[in-house]
């Protein structure tokens, strides 16, 4: 073929290769030529997809041999240089509108056959099909990728995409599929033929197990139970997995990486609770490490808190790691990444990466850096390393796939220039991998079998996958899994950080919050978290929770697990006027009724008794079935009924100061209800005196505070803590404490239920001679339905 024709066709914006594949094609490259003709052509079509539709025009005329169509040919090359014909489906349309028009078309029918002006926009077409997959939601889950081929003809055929562009609308179902299956995983696999077992369990014994294996458990069933065993992740080449497993003999393993950067949160102790607890149920192993890669964030307090909180939720990492343990070893994967044309230092501006990532609306394109070459951009890797640029003037990246629909393959940054000194290498390094570079690595270095995490990690499983293939090495499998999020409260760390400052709260350990060192200190104990989080099973999907059902699990897991007691926060004094000054009964109370484990104590009844302000009223009603002027009720354990006498009160503030009642040890009376009840005794040491009772309630008043339109302060509960600082309680609290806490264990361990009051704890302030007790959730769900 002649130069001639190629330099005609280049003008068409051919690649090289299309270029001698249409030269071969004699009629193709007869058309391509006419086609430049016809345009008028005399320099190359700078626009890519105008290229392209001319390429498509040339393509789909190439076998018509009717003059009076070629003829009308030049409409629709001109409609597509005058950008009203855009995409290939239009060109289809046109070609054959002029086919059957012939020598009569025009340029007003041929538009209207080709839809011009009714092309969709990507908002449009995004919009199309989020509409559509709302509406098939249930069956695009249900069949996951196995979808496709019947998703895209239903989406081919909604009238507004009719003139969509087929690559766009191709984007768009890929970028959807993405965000709600995620990437491919085991249930897209090709189904594997299964062989029946024919010992399939028959008898009672096999059922029974059978049963016993429904009790919930969140690692044998639902997203944990249908992880791949061990070995079961795909390699490139088997020789990756065979080192692998012969490095960890085909156990678990697992990690949890949390970056020491703040206070761990409700939401993490699912994480820990997956991670370790997958490990621990597989006997295999489960890494702490440190994920510190930024100097900048890194706190010790935090390396601190964080182990705490895990060893508190009754976990013992395999071992403690640090990512920073391996900046050696990641520099070095760094320049071997670079050696096989896989990086690259780049040298935009923050914003010329945005523009050039597409984000401002334009096509995505590669910088000028990327086409370096190898030599080149290892010497300025180098200069990196040693310190040659500034914050912000150079980066390593990937060289991944610009192409593709997924941004976590845009060429992510692998390694940036900081100028901060690390709590770990000092001022050794001047470069710092991120969290992309970094973490599949670090897994892949552990021999991570398991690399669980949440689901807004979906799309960076394409970049970990990549990378670990891009440098031939072990390629742990990550999965992810729906967070568990508590609404009604806030978790991020910059708001908890204001309310602390600004004093809404305490400290980030206030029980108010959901941190997990303040839930540790309101009282909760670690056994209800795992439970709850149990309970709750793990899929793929997000949980919101509400605080409610949150606390309810809570308060069903202490209701099991505390001893009752007879606290008082707001005493009245009560006087039986018919006991003898030197009156004493030893009551025995059992801790808790209904189980002997714990045994009983004693408790001395004498002639004066504090009873709950909220337990007296000045005036009786027929609804009301406490204390009031004239009636009897019970005292827990007490043989015998009271009966209020008079009352007085402090003329000043109105308030009640002491009421008498006489002991009706003369006759039995049955009572309408029964009050709990804390005697002085000196020689009992009774009542034990509570500085402090502090009644936490929610810290927010609605359930989303984040969506207050005057900002989650607006939405803050001015009544969030009720502080009680003259109540009393029982004796028992001292003997139980001695008993049954062990020394050494955190204060918040002393657990108990006050009797018709609520579920409480001893506050970490709490001294010997100050006694501070934090109430960790009410008795019942709405506490101000109390009577
Ligand atoms: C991980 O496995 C590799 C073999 O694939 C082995 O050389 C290495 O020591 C293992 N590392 C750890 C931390 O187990
Ligand atoms: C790094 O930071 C230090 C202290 O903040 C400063 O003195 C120094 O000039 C900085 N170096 C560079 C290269 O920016
Ligand atoms: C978590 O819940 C809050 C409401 O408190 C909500 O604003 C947020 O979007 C939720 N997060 C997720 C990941 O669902």
């Amino acid at each position: 073929m002649s130069t001639e024709i190629s330099e005609k066709l280049a003008l068409l914006g051919l690649t090289d290769q299309k270029l001698s594949d249409a030269l071969k094609n004699k009629k193709l490259a007869a058309a391509l030529s006419a086609v430049v003709q016809e345009t008028g052509l005399s320099s190359p079509v700078q626009d890519k997809s105008t290229a392209s539709l001319l390429q498509s025009l040339a393509s789909s005329t190439k076998d018509i041999s009717d003059s009076a169509v070629l003829a009308a040919r030049p409409l629709i090359s001109e409609a597509i240089l005058a950008r009203k014909i855009k995409t290939s489906v239009q060109v289809d349309a046109a070609v054959t509108y002029i086919k059957s028009a012939g020598g009569e078309s025009d340029t007003a029918d041929l538009e209207e056959a080709a839809g011009v002006g009714k092309e969709a926009t990507p908002e449009q077409i995004s919009n199309e099909v989020t509409a559509y997959f709302n509406e098939n939601e249930e069956s695009i889950k249900a069949n996951r990728y196995k979808a496709i081929p019947s998703l895209m003809a239903g989406i081919k055929r909604l009238p507004g995409l009719k003139w969509a562009a087929p690559a766009e609308v191709k984007t768009a179902i890929d970028a959807k599929l993405l965000e709600v299956l995620g990437p491919k995983d085991e249930r897209d696999a090709p189904p594997k033929k299964v062989k029946k077992d024919k010992s399939a369990p028959t008898t009672a014994v096999a059922a029974a197990s059978e049963e016993h294996k429904k009790a919930r458990n969140m690692f044998a069933e639902g997203f944990l139970g249908d992880l791949h065993k061990p070995g079961g992740n795909v390699q490139t080449r088997p020789e990756l997995m065979e080192q692998h497993l012969k490095a960890t003999g085909g156990i678990v393993v697992t990690r949890f990486p949390p970056e020491p950067n703040g206070y761990l949160h409700i939401g993490h102790s699912k994480a820990i609770a997956v991670n370790f607890g997958y490990a621990k149920y597989h006997n295999g192993i489960c890494y702490l490490r440190y994920d510190d890669t930024n100097p900048e964030a890194e706190e010790e307090r935090y390396f601190t808190a964080i182990l705490e909180i895990i060893t508190w939720l009754g976990f013992k990492p395999y071992k403690i790691t640090y990512s920073s343990d391996h900046f050696q070893e990641l520099y070095d994967l760094g320049e071997e990444l670079i050696r096989r044309d896989k990086g690259y230092v780049c040298f935009c501006t923050a914003e010329e990466v945005h523009s050039n990532r597409g984000l401002h609306g334009g096509p995505r394109t590669a910088c000028s850096h990327r086409s370096k070459s190898v030599e080149q951009s290892l010497e300025e890797f180098r200069a990196m390393r040693d310190g040659k640029y500034k914050p912000g003037e150079a980066t390593m990246r990937m060289k991944m796939d610009l192409e593709d629909p997924n941004p976590q393959m845009w060429d992510l940054v692998a390694y940036r220039v900081l100028n901060a000194s690390h709590h770990r290498t000092g001022d050794k390094w001047k470069i710092y991998p991120t969290y992309d570079f970094t973490h599949c690595l670090c897994d892949s270095f552990e021999n991570i079998s398991h690399s669980l995490c949440t689901t807004e990690f979906y799309l960076s499983r394409q970049s970990y996958e990549w990378l670990c293939d891009a440098l031939d090495i072990y390629k742990p499998a990550q999965r992810e899994y729906g967070r568990l999020n508590i609404t009604g409260t806030i978790m991020s760390k910059r708001k908890i950080a204001r309310l602390v400052k600004d004093k809404y709260v305490s400290d980030w350990d206030d029980p108010r919050l959901f941190t997990l060192v303040a839930i540790r200190r309101r009282g909760v104990p670690p056994e209800a978290i795992l439970s709850f989080v149990n309970e709750l099973g793990v899929t793929t999907t997000n949980s919101n929770i509400q605080v409610g059902r949150f606390e309810s699990s809570v308060r069903k897991y202490l209701e099991d697990n505390t001893p009752r007691l007879m606290l008082i926060p707001d005493p009245i004094p009560m006087i039986l006027e018919n006991l003898p000054d030197d009156f004493v009964e030893e009551i025995s109370l059992p801790y808790k009724p209904g189980s002997t484990e714990l045994g009983e104590h004693i408790v001395p009844f004498t002639k004066t008794v504090y009873i709950d302000r909220s337990d007296f009223r000045e005036t009786d009603s027929a609804d009301y079935f406490r204390l009031a002027p004239g009636k009897s009720v019970g005292l827990l354990k007490v043989p015998y009924t009271v009966r209020v006498t008079s009352f007085s009160k402090d003329p000043a503030t109105g308030k009640i100061t002491e009421i008498k009642a006489v002991y009706e040890n003369d006759k039995k009376v049955k009572p309408k209800t029964y009050i709990q009840w804390v005697a002085l005794s000196p020689d009992h040491s009774s009542p034990v005196k509570v500085a402090e009772v502090r009644s936490f309630n929610r810290l927010f008043l609605s359930e989303n505070p984040e969506s207050n339109p005057d900002g989650f302060l607006a939405d803050i509960n001015p009544n969030s803590l009720d502080l009680y600082k003259n109540a009393v309680i029982e004796v028992g609290f001292d003997d139980f404490k001695k008993k049954f806490v062990k020394p050494g264990a955190g204060p918040e361990s002393m657990r108990f239920q006050g009797l018709r009051v609520g579920y409480f704890c001893m506050d970490r302030e709490a001294t010997e001679e100050s006694l501070i007790l934090n109430r960790i959730v009410t008795l019942r769900e709405d506490s101000s339905k109390d009577n």
